[in-house]
């Protein structure tokens, strides 16, 4: 029952009627017994500058943030953890003696899944896209012990900018680029395979794979960060062919864990995460 004494976690994004946010975490809380409510506040660009504060009157425990604000709440924030400072993405806020601290959750979510499946010590990851979820993938996977990285991507120019960025933040140099549509030659001298492009989301869940899927086998691990549908065409091929697959909801599952043990100093089981995501998706 939500009393008095119940404690606050939100997120905040616009559009966020659709967020999966709140079912997992108050699924969590269920299970755990524990006396917090997580919500969910569209919240207007020019309402932003006030957001913190107000949230810090009003004593919430922490906030998730999301599309369109992740890297515009920067600002406002009183400390960012190093990991987010250099993704320039926050993806979580916890308020602590008066003091906003953000993180960023979502490179952590996506190392957490591939580790479920493969060790990515000297590993050959070749990641398709160089958007906002590539950033956070590929810095964390940088701090993992990886062998070599390789972008692929439709715009030349935002992967290259990707790729300097990365060097210049971790001084790790094995990082090349390769054209998208021609990725698909060098997948015999790979390992690990992350697609972060929308390719093949809902509703458009027949259009082609992001790369050419003939040369995948056994051999690869190839990790789908889109979650819906649970299953894409990339996925369905790459097992066909034998490969181990993994699929988007993994990485939108370890983000929200590893937000909830920023906000309560609590973990919270994978399969209550689970199975109140996987009733969302339905
Ligand atoms: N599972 C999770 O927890 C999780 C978390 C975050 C995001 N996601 C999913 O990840 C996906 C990407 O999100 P994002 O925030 O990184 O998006 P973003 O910043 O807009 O980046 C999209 C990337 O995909 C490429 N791309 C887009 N449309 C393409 C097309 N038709 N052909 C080839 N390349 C295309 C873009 O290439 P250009 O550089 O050429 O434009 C860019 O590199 C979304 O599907 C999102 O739902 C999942």
């Amino acid at each position: 029952m939500i009393t008095g004494k119940t404690k606050v976690v939100a997120v905040i994004g616009n559009p966020i009627e659709h967020s999966l946010s709140p079912p997992m975490h108050n699924a969590a809380y269920k299970q755990l017994g524990m006396d917090y409510v997580y919500v969910a506040f569209k919240i207007e660009k020019g309402n932003l500058s006030h957001l913190i504060e107000s949230a810090k009157t009003m004593g919430l425990v922490g906030l998730n943030v999301t599309i369109p604000y992740k890297t515009d709440i920067i600002e406002y924030l009183d400390e960012v953890d190093d990991t987010a400072r250099r993704i320039n993405a926050v993806n979580t806020i916890r308020f602590k003696d008066g003091i906003a601290r953000g993180y960023n959750t979502d490179g952590t979510g996506a190392v957490k899944s591939i580790e479920k499946y493969t060790d990515l010590k000297d590993k050959k990851v070749l990641v398709l896209g160089a958007g906002g979820a590539s950033k956070a993938i590929t810095f964390t996977l940088l701090n993992h012990g990886i062998n070599s990285l390789t972008i692929a991507n439709r715009s030349r120019d935002n992967a290259i900018q990707l790729i300097d960025n990365l060097k210049k933040q971790t001084g790790f140099d094995q990082i090349s680029y390769v054209d998208i549509e021609k990725a698909d030659i060098i997948l015999e001298d790979v390992d690990i395979i992350i697609n972060t492009t929308p390719i093949g989301m809902y509703p458009n869940v027949d259009a082609d794979t992001p790369i050419k899927t003939e040369k995948i086998n056994g051999n690869h691990v190839v990790m789908d960060i889109i979650y819906n549908p649970l299953e894409t065409k990339l996925l369905k091929m790459a097992k066909d062919n034998g490969a181990t697959t993994i699929s988007g909801t993994n990485m939108l599952i370890y983000q929200g864990i590893t937000a909830f043990e920023i906000f309560t100093d609590r973990t919270p089981s994978y399969e209550s995460f689970e199975k109140a995501l996987l009733e969302q998706l339905k």
